[in-house]
């Protein structure tokens, strides 16, 4: 006999609400932040200096430039790379609505391309069937932190002359062929809100090693002064600043970046502890009939970031749509979500572009069955052992 659900009035697997992606914050982020507090400069200086520098080392790459998001760094990227009204951006419709509306942002349209159902991620003959006359960039998502199939994306955006953004927000850490994400030449970008492996509560990085975009990007970031205002100020001298482009308001604060500074330093050790949980998690969960789970290598070449822990559901072996499971694990107080429903299935890209839901059978169905759960360093084995429980019991009380 399967146990009730709590959704029907029955006892929870646990008393306490386990947060989706609750951050991992220290004495050293806390000792970091005061320091900030007390140095009578809190805007973006010094400390957001030391972040990039940093980062830039971590990944191996010759610039990083901090933002207040990763929506502010793929936008610029964009306009870095000169995309303009009338272009063509081919994208992953399996996204946060972030990666395509920057498209629009700049002017351009943007254009999807289906994933493969087994990585999550676009697939490069997909993308090169979306190709037109006027496309110019691709902007990948290295889903939940899988990186894509890099070496045949770099090579159909060599054939043809586009840019290629990554949108690398779930992917810090992860590696491709032995690098890591972020320093494969092209623009990778990196969020920092609250659930991401990396945390300055809002935030994000520009990686590249292109000289000519990285100086685009520090000017537009900062309302498109050729000097900000740390420059002016540590100079000790009247130093006035042109505009010279008409920017945006998208830089990090210190008060921010003395998070970064730290979370940086806890990355691989955080990643390791979810491989541990992960490992966990895909021996409870391989086995249960109607579950499959994205791929994981372990070659050492390659490695996911583990941002998202995501199961993806044959719907035909359950009695009730993915929504009613999220809500049952919710009822059960496991922190499940949803990332992401198809983008070309949300009213405004399904309006504006005309986009059915079979124009990208694979993305409109994962976007259906996909689930998220939990995962995070600072989680307990019991928190773990929780999730498995209450997804064991709430798919067998739904079972057909
Ligand atoms: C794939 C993806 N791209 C972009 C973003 C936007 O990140 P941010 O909130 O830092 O702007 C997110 C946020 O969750 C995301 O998941």
């Amino acid at each position: 006999m399967t146990a009730s659900l709590a959704i029907d009035g029955g006892q929870p697997v646990r008393d306490s609400f386990l947060v989706f992606g609750k951050p991992c914050l220290g004495e050293e982020e806390e000792r970091e932040v005061l320091d900030t507090l007390r140095s009578g400069w809190i805007g973006t200086g010094p400390k957001a200096l030391r972040f990039e520098q940093m980062f830039a080392e971590y990944v191996g790459c010759k610039h990083a430039l901090a933002v207040n998001s990763a929506t502010a760094a793929l936008h610029l990227s964009l306009l870095a790379a000169g995309i303009k009204p009338g272009d063509e951006v081919i994208t992953s419709p399996l996204t946060f609505a972030a990666t395509a509306n920057v498209a629009i942002h700049a002017g351009a349209r943007p254009v999807f391309a289906d994933i493969d159902p087994a990585t999550l991620n676009i697939a490069p003959e997909n993308i090169e069937r979306a190709i037109t006359g006027r496309t110019r960039a691709i902007i990948v998502v290295h889903f939940g932190g899988l990186p894509c199939q890099m070496a045949e994306i770099m090579e159909i955006a060599r054939q043809h002359n586009l840019t290629l953004v990554e949108d690398a927000a779930h992917a810090v850490g992860a590696r491709y062929n032995g690098r890591l994400i972020g320093n494969l030449g092209n623009l990778a970008c990196f969020s920092f809100y609250a659930n991401k492996n990396l945390t300055t509560a809002e935030g994000g990085m520009v990686t590249t090693d292109d000289d000519a975009m990285a100086e685009r990007i520090a000017v537009y970031r900062l309302h498109g002064l050729s000097r900000h205002a740390w420059q002016r100020y540590a100079s000790r001298r009247l130093m006035l600043s042109d505009a010279i482009y008409p920017g945006y308001k998208y830089n990090m604060p210190d008060l921010l970046a003395s998070l970064g500074i730290h979370q940086l330093r806890r990355v691989e050790d955080g990643l390791l502890t979810r491989e541990r949980y992960a490992r966990v998690y895909d021996e409870a969960f391989a086995e249960i009939p109607g579950v499959r789970l994205q791929p994981r290598p372990g070659d050492g070449l390659n490695r996911h970031g583990l941002h998202l822990y995501v199961l993806v559901l044959d719907l035909a072996h359950f009695r009730v749509s993915r929504n009613q499971i999220i809500d049952s694990l919710l009822a059960e107080n496991i922190g499940a979500a949803l990332h992401y429903r198809a983008l070309h299935m949300h009213p405004y890209y399904r309006d504006t572009f005309g986009y059915e839901p079979e124009d990208f059978p694979a993305a409109a169905s994962v976007g259906e069955s996909i689930l998220s759960l939990p995962l995070t360093p600072c989680i307990s084995e019991q928190d773990a052992a929780d999730v498995i429980e209450a997804v064991r019991k709430v798919l067998a009380g739904y079972r057909r």
